[in-house]
């Protein structure tokens, strides 16, 4: 197993061919900037359901023309057998983001997140197949756990699932397994806990707690908490989700194939501390934070109460070792939230 370094180390010294889906969101866009900068090439699909073009121009500003030349972009659907074709043509690693993510999306059109989610795998892991990619890695979630009480949560271990989201993200896992065990595909799923950072969309109903709570600070609008302060999360900077990938995408060790790993940093941070750790951030710029308080509203449904990863998996197999905490990457990413606001 090597370390993270070695990984990227590797990859400057022989590049690859990557399809990155989803590479206008919020994640897609991170690992398209990483992989730009270790010099590879890179494939980008999207479709902007819920991507933007600014995040595509921002990563071309950070890593220069030269490096952004290396960028082919198709813009399509995933669920498309022919977009997904001729988006993997000369590729050698997949990275799969693209999705429709939300809970409550998922509640409100569960046939389109279905589409998205379960047709979009499916369509690309057949296109993979058939053009003989050699690693096939894509984005699953935590939401698998469902109601599982177990804390932490052990890859082994998931309950009864609570939305149409967390079923099209098993969904995933399943259908990687089927393509694994049947053509000997390798594929590894990542269950991301909530990720945040750079270019997370602070706008729109189903935008992420943290970019939501720093709009409605920076606003000065109602911070609302859906039920009680005590529900928790892992919460997970990008860069150690990025760390993941290009460890997932390129571990040798069988016994490390065709599984599912959390990705997480394994603390738990209650919607109360990190309601707190924002506006202490924010006040000094911001002098009506002095004091605030949250408004608390009813719990939202499909939403589970505490979720914290256990990471030995990922650490033993993989050599993940997260680099960031809440705090580091609230920290680094803070600036980056206020800037997308004005
Ligand atoms: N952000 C998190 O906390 C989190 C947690 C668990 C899992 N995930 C998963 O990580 C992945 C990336 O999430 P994100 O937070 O970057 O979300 P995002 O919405 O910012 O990115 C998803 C991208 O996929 C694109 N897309 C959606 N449907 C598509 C389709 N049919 N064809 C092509 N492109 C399509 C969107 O336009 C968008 O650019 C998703 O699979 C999501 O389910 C995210």
């Amino acid at each position: 197993m090597s370390s993270f370094e070695e990984v990227t180390d590797r990859l400057r010294e022989k590049p690859r061919s990557w399809l990155v889906t989803g590479v206008a969101g919020f994640i897609g866009s991170n690992l398209l900037r990483s992989l730009l900068e270790l010099d590879q090439s890179v494939v980008g699909l999207d479709n902007f359901a819920t991507g933007h073009r600014a995040n595509l121009d921002e990563v071309r500003d950070l890593v220069g023309p030269q490096r952004w030349s290396r960028l082919r972009f198709h813009e399509g659907d995933v669920a498309s057998a022919d977009v997904c074709r001729e988006a993997l043509d000369g590729v050698d690693v997949v990275l799969h983001q693209a999705a429709l993510g939300s809970v409550p999306r998922s509640i409100e059109d569960p046939l389109a997140s279905n589409h998205a989610n379960v047709t979009g795998t499916l369509a690309l892991l057949e296109a993979a197949r058939r053009a003989g990619v050699s690693r096939f890695v894509y984005a699953s979630s935590s939401s698998v756990y469902g109601d599982s009480p177990t804390l932490p949560k052990v890859e082994d271990q998931i309950g009864q699932l609570l939305s149409p989201y967390a079923t099209t993200k098993l969904a995933n896992e399943l259908y990687a397994g089927v393509f694994g065990r049947l053509h000997g595909m390798e594929t590894v799923g990542l269950r991301y806990f909530n990720v945040f950072g750079p270019r997370q969309d602070p706008e729109g109903a189903y935008a992420a707690v943290i970019p939501r709570w720093i709009a409605a600070m920076v606003r000065g609008d109602e911070v609302r908490i859906n039920g009680t302060g005590e529900t928790s999360r892992d919460f997970c900077y990008v860069k150690n989700v990025v760390q993941a990938n290009l460890l997932a995408a390129t571990v040798e060790d069988p016994a490390a194939l065709n599984r599912a790993y959390n990705v997480a940093v394994g603390r738990r941070t209650t919607l109360d501390e990190l309601f707190e750790m924002l506006r202490e951030r924010l006040a000094p710029r911001h002098p009506h934070l002095e004091g605030l308080k949250p408004v608390h509203g009813p719990f939202r449904d499909g939403d589970v109460l505490h979720s914290l990863a256990d990471t030995t998996r990922a650490r033993q197999l993989l050599g993940y070792e997260p680099t960031h905490s809440i705090e580091q990457g609230l920290d680094e990413a803070l600036d980056w939230y206020e800037r997308s606001l004005s």
